[in-house]
């Protein structure tokens, strides 16, 4: 297949190949060939293709109205809003269209909190090998160097330290007065899904109220019933004070949130930001639908069976079970880490007719849908394990 048209920018890497339909956890090309889908639009299609509801009020919204701009009310907006806050405990929130627009309001929301306590240059904590987005102020937060590189000047504004070290935190907390936020992912998903440790997280919680910081948790990949429940904070019993999402709320339309509590929920007023499209009535339609879904149709609660399908027919076809170090993650965001070179894995995987993913350079990062079967689970693990013990074969013959 020939290269994508000279008409795009080259941004993307791309594999090749082109789909023309979906159906649940399956993808078809153009050619009709079936892919099982270990990728979900990277965290998007959470609910898979063509989930009914998600079609139905899609197809109905647009044939009635699909944008009208903020400077009007939206009823489906505040019903979205409404739904989030039911799910979250969170007051209220900005919608927008994308993850790194969730973290650009977050960064203005926490830099407003500085500037109402007269910090004249507040300072918000992250992690290395973080991924927030590529927007400037989402870049700027962003833990990669190789992303970062070669976009500078980059915002100031950040402090930026090693995962799980919480008394690296601690000597920031001692260091200085300008700190207002700790923005991290609960689970790094480009960083390579690897989960933030329960007690570091509860850490952070407990040095934000002594402090007086917002802990802001980014949920773009992890949330809308990823990892098992609407987001992951439920499972680790820590509530930020800021929580952000995008991808799968509109499994597809664009859409994402900054839900804000307590002090946070009263830092951005009339004119202090805005988005032409954020939350416009198509896609509010679309997350309504993926809302009303994850609370009422049982799909979260496969999660856990799906991840033991596909774990168990990885470890059933691997030759040798040193393959695979570690598997990691929570819900359908799994990363399997491969004692074995990455380098082909995916290509290998669209051979076979599987969609799978490398993240933080050498983790198989498998993200399938909510709704994929228990068999089609145990069959994308095998097909894992076949291309490991292919790898394996090649290099022992090497
Ligand atoms: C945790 C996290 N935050 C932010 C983003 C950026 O989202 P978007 O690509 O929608 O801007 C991503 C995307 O991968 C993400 O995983």
């Amino acid at each position: 297949m020939p290269d994508a048209s000279p008409a795009i920018m080259p941004t993307y890497g791309r594999l090749p190949v082109t789909f023309a339909r979906g159906e649940g956890a399956v993808l078809y090309d153009t050619t009709g060939r079936a892919y099982l889908d270990g990728l979900s639009g990277i965290a998007v299609t959470n609910l898979g293709h063509q989930y009914p509801r998600v079609t139905q009020a899609v197809a109905e919204q647009a044939g009635r109205l699909i944008h009208t701009s903020n400077l009007f009310h939206i009823g489906l907006q505040e019903a979205v809003a409404e739904q989030l806050r039911a799910a979250t405990g969170m007051e209220n929130m900005f919608f927008c269209n994308s993850g790194a627009e969730a973290n650009e309001a977050a960064i203005k929301l926490a830099r407003r909190y500085g500037d109402q306590k007269g910090i004249a240059s507040p300072q918000i904590i992250v992690l290395d090998g973080a991924f927030h987005g590529r927007t400037l102020g989402a870049l700027s937060a962003t833990g990669n160097q190789k992303i970062r590189q070669g976009f500078g000047p980059l915002l100031e504004g950040f402090q930026r330290v090693a995962p799980d070290d919480l008394p690296a935190v601690e000597a920031l907390a001692a260091e200085r007065q300008d700190i207002v936020a700790v923005l991290v992912e609960p689970i790094l998903g480009e960083g390579g899904v690897r989960p933030l440790a329960v007690d570091y997280l509860q850490g952070l919680r407990g040095l934000c109220d002594q402090h007086e910081w917002l802990l802001m948790f980014d949920e773009v990949q992890t949330g809308n019933g990823r990892c098992g429940s609407t987001y992951v904070f439920e499972q680790l019993g820590v509530e930020p004070d800021v929580l952000l999402t995008a991808k799968g709320l509109g499994n597809g339309l664009p859409i994402g949130a900054c839900m804000a509590k307590g002090v946070a929920a009263e830092q951005l007023g009339p004119g202090d930001h805005g988005s032409t499209y954020g939350g416009n009535p198509l896609c509010c339609a679309a997350a309504q639908a993926v809302l009303t879904a994850l609370a009422e149709d049982g799909v979260m609660q496969q999660a856990i069976l799906i991840r033991e399908a596909l774990i168990s027919g990885l470890q059933d076809k691997l030759c040798d079970a040193s393959l695979v170090s570690e598997v990691r993650g929570r819900g359908l965001m799994i990363g399997i880490q491969p004692s074995t070179a990455t380098g082909e894995i995916v290509k290998r995987g669209l051979d076979q007719g599987l969609l799978l993913n490398i993240a933080g350079g050498d983790t198989i990062r498998v993200l399938p849908p909510l709704v994929m079967t228990l068999e089609q689970a145990g069959e994308l693990g095998a097909g894992i394990a076949q291309i490991l013990n292919d790898v394996a074969e090649q290099e022992d013959n090497a």
